[in-house]
């Protein structure tokens, strides 16, 4: 079967702006007296926010009130939004656009599948808004990655059956969550991350064939 759709992860598949994620759960960790290193950081990476603090709280043995919690993600937010106030299409990850423009020229259709409520802001501030048919954020979908609905809701909108969908994903909860949806998926982390039917290392000189899954 063909693929007619590809559907995309956003924060570090096509924008460099994982290391901001981290950044800011660094400082919210050092702010409570814990270390945070970049393993910490891959339990959570493609993780939900409110999902991402549980998983930190259990990591580091933290108690926090539901209150403390609701600050806590306000901060990390606002963390996050300070870091990328400048960022633009410099921060798009090597040979996004390219790619981009390959599947517009071979008629695909193009989404995005991402949990975060920061989706639109970023898809404006680097310029990628215009190449895809349809954007799922965290604003349409509660269920965060593992869960399978923000694949399968992608794959509602783009009105394309899921085994016809390829998604580009660098998270094991990316992946898990695509596979759930029937997806095939194409891991851009350098190793095969899970189910993952393919690895690249990025989208860098990909040529049609990459969507061949025979
Ligand atoms: C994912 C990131 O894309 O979005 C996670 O990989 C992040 O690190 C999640 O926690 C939620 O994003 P936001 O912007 O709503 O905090
Ligand atoms: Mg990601």
């Amino acid at each position: 079967m063909g693929i007619k759709a590809v559907v995309f992860d956003l924060d570090g598949v096509l924008v460099n702006t994982d290391r901001f994620h981290y950044l800011a759960w660094k400082r919210i960790l050092w702010e409570l007296g814990k270390e945070f290193s970049v393993e910490d950081n891959e339990q959570i990476k493609g993780v939900a926010r409110s999902k991402s603090l549980e998983i930190l709280l259990q990591m580091k043995n933290i108690t926090m009130s539901e209150v403390e919690k609701m600050r806590v993600l306000r901060k990390k937010n606002n963390l996050y939004l300070e870091y990328i106030t400048e960022i633009d299409e410099e921060y798009l990850l090597e040979g996004v656009e390219e790619f981009l423009e390959l599947l517009k020229f071979n008629g695909l259709r193009t989404a995005i599948a991402s949990t975060s409520d920061n989706t639109s802001l970023v898809l404006e501030m680097t310029g990628l808004k215009k190449y895809f048919d349809v954007i799922i954020d965290g604003h349409k979908v509660k269920a965060p990655k593992p869960n399978p609905e923000v694949y399968l809701v992608c794959a509602m909108e783009l009105q394309i059956e899921p085994d016809e969908c390829a998604v580009f994903e660098d998270s094991r909860a990316g992946v898990l969550s695509a596979k759930r949806a029937g997806m095939k998926v194409v891991a851009v982390s350098g190793r095969i991350i899970g189910e993952a039917d393919k690895c690249i290392e990025s989208l860098k000189n990909l040529d049609m064939n990459i969507l061949d899954f025979q």
